[in-house]
């Protein structure tokens, strides 16, 4: 006899559905490993986004440009074994998919296979239209981003807040109805102003992610390191810091060097 394992996820793409329905707002975070994934299940997290911001965070890169296919899907498959109920998203990396929606598909269903996240985010409105529907119509739940895209700053040239004028305002408006039209299960939004964060969630009926757009949309989204304190260098108006894990793991870091140094450790109990 076999058996089929049945590994169902609480929060799927239906229940961020509902929970906009009934005005409950979406948690989300980012992880780009199984440790800091587990515990940010267990907190009660709705969402766990496997972010390109990794090649920052993780690898020191300056931009999110760099990362690699492989490299999300070592990301994504270390997270996906930590997490029981949240909702797994994971980034393609630039260059994956803004060809054309063979690359993007290719791409897609690679990820989804080897990592088996729940889904996937892709930056960009109507330039990458077509290769979400496509990722879309394979069965792929799909989140759009659009505002401040990481993967186009040398397009902006700037990390300054998106959208302040009407046209592109407008553009991004437009973007976000495209993307709810073409099956997008959400959208984040990322750094425009708290007016049209709060329009496009009211506009739209599918969940409105915010991080730097205020507090009129359906959710938020920080990346952990940074509200954990993990990094003094990177503070946006955005950012609220919960920890000074910076200060905490240096504190214990210089306690170890001290400690070995010293002979203190190991200590007698410590040792076999
Ligand atoms: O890569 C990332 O962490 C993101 C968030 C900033 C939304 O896209």
């Amino acid at each position: 006899m076999s058996s089929v394992q049945t590994e169902e996820r609480v929060v799927t793409t239906y229940r961020l559905w509902e929970m906009k329905q009934r005005g409950e707002k979406i948690a989300m975070l980012t992880a780009y490993d199984y440790t800091m994934a587990r515990l940010l299940d267990a907190s009660g997290i709705d969402i766990i986004l496997v972010g390109d911001s990794a090649a920052n965070v993780i690898a020191g890169h300056v931009t999110t440009l760099p990362i690699t296919l492989d490299q999300m899907i070592y990301h994504a498959q270390s997270v996906h074994r930590g997490v029981k109920r949240a909702m797994v998203v994971a980034d393609l990396p630039f260059g994956t998919y803004q060809g054309n929606y063979r690359e993007a598909l290719a791409s897609s269903i690679r990820i989804m296979k080897e990592a088996e996240v729940d889904g996937l985010k892709l930056e960009g409105g109507q330039e990458v239209i077509d290769s979400i529907s496509r990722v879309i119509s394979a069965g792929i739940p799909v989140m759009g981003h659009l505002g401040l895209t990481p993967q186009s700053i040398h397009k902006f040239g700037t990390y300054s807040v998106r959208a302040r004028e009407e046209d592109e305002a407008r553009k991004l408006l437009h973007d976000a109805h495209l993307l709810e039209e073409a099956g997008c299960f959400g959208i984040v939004l990322e750094k425009i102003p708290a007016r049209l964060g709060a329009q496009v969630a009211s506009e739209l009926k599918i969940p409105i992610i915010g991080i730097g757009a205020g507090n009129g949309v359906d959710g938020q989204v920080l990346v952990a390191h940074d509200m954990l304190g993990a990094n003094h260098e990177f503070s946006p108006r955005f950012l609220r810091r919960y920890a000074d894990l910076a200060a905490v793991m240096t504190d214990a870091f210089s306690h170890y060097v001290a400690d070995v140094k010293s002979g203190d450790f190991p200590g007698d109990n410590e040792q076999y």
